[in-house]
């Protein structure tokens, strides 16, 4: 499935849309119906290429409503975003309300009505994601589901909620205060929490994209697939500036292997749209998320975006590096202090990026030999959308803080 979304997106982003829903919609019913063993394999082929989305909290943090969400939903299909792959609509954290007497969680009066949001994002084409933590309280200090996991998962499902980010939050002052600061025991109850819940949705019976929130720590990647993740973050929260945007990206070198079809880590969410990055600074953004294989869930105002933001979030050929078939995520290949050369393979060829992280304009020189090349393939210079010929050593005049990302088909 993956493979022939990667191939087709280029060229035919409604049928891929169409195409996707349909193989889920059947995929889906087929697990469900026992197929490879049961549900618990759905998990492992939800995402087969990294989720794309939108999630409230960057730009609306504690401040957003379901109106917000609904218009979002509208952006994204008057945008071409969901077209372009973007179907994930997920609210994070603030939108919950009280528990009731028999332990039910509710909503807030910001979102009157979880299941109609549901269903109205359902009948765009798109997904619902939502949030919790294994804590008592959530980040923003809101309802968690500590000692509630299986009747959320089975709240969730009744309302038609697709994806999952859960947040360790406050679940961090249980296991300090259980382990007595034995931290291999803190870790292991970490561990637990975040499979307890994953049990809880294998049991709901619906399928849904497990994202573990909990800042990358005891490795997660290691061992977030076997407790059920889609995606883990491996870092803490991202801000609107490149210092911050890029000391997450650029730390992602050597987790590659972690990542594949199913199973991505997560840099976190992208800041492109938010005002604070110039365009430069928003290119590199979007470059290395894609070369990282990580899930594009833009954090910006759909609704109110300017044609530079959309011209970056809907590059084609840079959505193609992120989601391709192949399924593996890019690495470093070479540092020469702030220039930074990147690639990923790719299912018919390879991406290259060229990263300037320094204060100023710099020549970086591409040897094809390095990336194993040979003279005369063809490239697309992505963001210029120039077709290139490349000789053994090209020289590119890479801006301050900027990126040149080639897609060369071999
Ligand atoms: C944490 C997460 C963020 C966001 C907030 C919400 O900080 O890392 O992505 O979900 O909580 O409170």
């Amino acid at each position: 499935m993956a493979e022939v979304e990667a191939k087709m997106r280029g060229f035919c982003g409604i049928a891929v849309r169409r195409l996707r829903i349909a193989a889920e919609i059947f995929l889906a019913g087929w697990l469900m119906a026992g197929g490879l063993g049961g549900v618990g394999r759905a998990q492992a082929v939800l995402a087969a290429t990294p989720p794309m989305g939108w999630n409230s909290w960057n730009h609306f943090a504690e401040r957003v409503t379901e109106a917000d969400v609904r218009a979002a939903a509208d952006a994204m299909v008057a945008s071409g975003m969901r077209d372009a792959g973007y179907v994930y609509v997920n609210i994070d954290d603030t939108w919950e309300g009280e528990r009731d007497a028999k332990g039910v969680i509710h909503t807030n009066q910001k979102f009157p009505d979880m299941k109609a949001l549901a269903d109205y994002v359902h009948s765009k084409g798109m997904k619902l994601g939502i949030y919790s933590s294994p804590g008592p309280k959530t980040c923003a200090g809101y309802a968690g589901s500590y000692g509630h996991e299986e009747q959320d998962a089975l709240t969730y499902a009744a309302w038609g909620v697709d994806y999952l980010k859960y947040d360790l939050c406050s679940y961090r002052e249980v296991m300090d205060k259980e382990s007595g600061g034995d931290r291999a025991k803190a870790n292991q109850m970490m561990r637990a929490a975040y499979e307890k819940m994953h049990q809880a949705i294998l049991k709901a019976g619906r399928p849904v994209v497990y994202s573990f929130c909990q800042y990358g720590w005891d490795a997660v990647w290691e061992w977030g697939p076997s407790a059920g993740a889609n995606l883990w973050r491996t870092t803490g929260d991202i801000s609107d500036n490149y210092d911050r945007m890029s000391v997450i990206g650029f730390s992602q070198a050597g987790l590659g292997r972690f990542a594949g079809p199913g199973h991505w880590n997560d840099p976190d969410m992208l800041e492109v749209g938010n005002g604070k990055m110039t365009r430069d600074e928003s290119l590199t953004h979007m470059s290395l998320w894609a070369v990282l294989a990580a899930p594009l869930l833009a954090g910006n105002d759909l609704s109110k975006m300017t044609e530079e933001t959309k011209s970056i979030l809907l590059n084609q050929d840079v959505i193609a590096i992120d989601q391709d078939g192949l399924g593996k995520q890019g690495d470093r290949i070479t540092a020469e202090g702030p220039k930074e050369v990147w690639t990923k393979p790719l299912k018919d060829g390879i991406a290259i990026a060229l990263f300037n992280r320094g204060e100023d304009a710099l020549p970086m020189t591409l040897r094809l030999k390095d990336v194993g090349l040979k003279a005369g393939v063809k490239a697309k210079d992505v963001w210029s959308g120039e077709t290139l010929t490349l000789q053994p050593e090209k020289t590119f005049v890479v801006p301050r803080h900027g990126v040149v990302l080639l897609r060369v088909e071999k």
